[in-house]
């Protein structure tokens, strides 16, 4: 089955805060009847091909399902005040527009709020540069909000609040 709902993880660890708040965004979304939902970790996918060395089925794959979902989630650790070169190089794999009509949430973590801004000043304008509509809520976590690995409820509230934005407009999206 097609999976509706799209959860890109672009952190390498395995332990990692970020892809434990895409998760409950899925979770959220899936509650909320956006449809099926697939999270796709990016550091799983062989590196060549992501750096566009080589052509490869599982990247191909994951692009595919980017292009079939309704909504994109991406979450990403905070490196060097940005988001991470493993997102970056599989959105400079996608087609121009890959985006248009779908819906994103911008999910990060970072080790203090000194990056904060990241979300608005990377991970919206890398939505926008594939055409995607971006909620209005953004998610940004600090280390210190996570507590063996759970997140605090202001962090799971705000992810709440963004996947019922996601969910009303991709309901509505017709553009
Ligand atoms: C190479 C590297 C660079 C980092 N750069 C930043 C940074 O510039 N700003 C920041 O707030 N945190 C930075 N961090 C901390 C991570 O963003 C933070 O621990 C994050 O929550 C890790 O997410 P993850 O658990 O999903 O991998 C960096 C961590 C690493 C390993």
């Amino acid at each position: 089955m097609t999976a509706s709902v799209i959860g890109l993880s672009g952190s390498p660890n395995t332990a990692s805060r970020s892809r434990a708040l895409l998760e409950l965004a899925l979770a959220a979304l899936e509650r909320q009847g956006a449809g099926p939902t697939r999270l796709i970790d990016l550091a799983h996918l062989p590196s060549d091909a992501l750096l566009g060395r080589r052509e490869d089925r599982d990247v191909a794959d994951a692009i595919q399902a980017v292009l079939d979902a309704g909504i994109v989630v991406v979450s990403t650790p905070i490196y060097r005040a940005t988001y991470s070169g493993l997102l970056k190089v599989f959105f400079d794999l996608l087609p121009q527009d890959a985006l248009a009509r779908k819906v994103g949430i911008p999910i990060a973590t970072g080790g203090g709020p000194g990056h904060l801004l990241a979300v608005d000043h990377g991970l919206r304008p890398l939505f926008a540069s594939v055409g995607a509509l971006v909620v209005a809520t953004g998610v940004y976590g600090t280390d210190a909000q996570f507590r063996a690995g759970v997140p605090e409820p202001g962090l799971v509230e705000r992810i709440e609040r963004a996947a019922l934005e996601a969910a009303s407009l991709a309901a509505g999206v017709t553009i």
